[in-house]
């Protein structure tokens, strides 16, 4: 891809999974990497795994936490000298029917995936207005922000603030040159979904690969770290305000 060489790449979740994908993706393409993560020990071995493939630095902080945030951009300004691109992938989830949610759930999911978004994103968005050199900010959404998959309201309801964060930015943000976008990604093979599936017995996976996504399997975290990549590139100078689907054609199905 055009133009990644040499670029300053902050990874907000890039300790595992799609994250971690995504940061060797970027290093591979010859980017330097700051990632974040929840669990120190989870960044530590990410950082050694990733050491390989160029620079990486890292930092431990919670991005639902506003002087984490600032510990996590401190670090990565230090590390990289300024910043080019955003992943902004930090998120969690879990299962729950809508009549058992409590509100200290609402607010715990809404903190991580949409107040944590939001605080990265704006701090990064920050750096990039101050440094006068435009950038890329791709915020992580899901196909569960454009559907309502059965309990995950919570969740779900997180993932379609994220695609109005995403948007609003991008009409704000446009006047600096910083593109904006959401990436929408359907069943992808991560330690966050191993957990779940796990508890949905033995042949979930493959039956919903096969009774709901048009290409019959689920998707790698490399396929979605293509599409990071892609949105921070040059090849993808004119694209704002959008996000793309990257689901094996699941949300398109009936
Ligand atoms: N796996 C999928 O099928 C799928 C589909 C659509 C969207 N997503 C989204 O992709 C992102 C990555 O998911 P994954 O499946 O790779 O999960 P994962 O659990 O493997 O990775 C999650 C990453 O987010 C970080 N994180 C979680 N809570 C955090 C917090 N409070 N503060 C800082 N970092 C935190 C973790 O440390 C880790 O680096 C999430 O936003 C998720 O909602 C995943």
């Amino acid at each position: 891809m055009r133009g990644l060489r040499g670029k300053r790449v902050l990874i907000a979740g890039g300790s595992s999974g799609i994250g971690e994908a995504t940061a060797r993706r970027f290093l591979e393409e010859g980017a330097r990497v700051h990632l974040g993560g929840l669990n120190p020990d989870e960044v530590a071995a990410a950082v050694d795994r990733l050491r390989h493939y160029g620079e990486v630095s890292a930092t431990a902080a919670d991005v639902s936490d506003e002087a984490g945030v600032q510990r996590l951009l401190q670090q990565a300004q230090e590390a990289l000298g300024g910043i080019d691109a955003l992943a902004n992938n930090a998120g969690t989830a879990w299962r729950e029917g809508f009549l058992d949610i409590t509100p200290a759930h609402w607010d715990a999911m809404m903190a991580v995936n949409l107040r944590g978004m939001f605080l990265v994103a704006q701090a990064v968005a920050r750096v990039l207005v101050a440094q006068g050199t435009g950038g890329s900010i791709v915020n992580m959404s899901s196909i569960n922000g454009m559907a309502g998959e059965a309990e995950y309201t919570h969740y779900n309801a997180s993932k379609a603030g994220i695609l109005m964060l995403t948007r609003t930015m991008a009409v704000e943000l446009g006047v600096h040159r910083i593109r904006v976008n959401a990436l929408c990604p359907g069943y992808i093979e991560t330690p966050l979904n191993a957990q779940i599936s796990a508890s949905l017995g033995e042949d979930f996976v493959a039956a919903y690969a096969r009774d709901k996504i048009p290409l019959r399997r689920t998707g790698q975290p490399d396929e979605v770290a293509a599409t990071y990549a892609f949105l921070a590139s040059d090849d993808a100078s004119f694209i704002t305000g959008t996000e793309i689907v990257v689901d094996g054609g699941q949300l398109t199905a009936m």
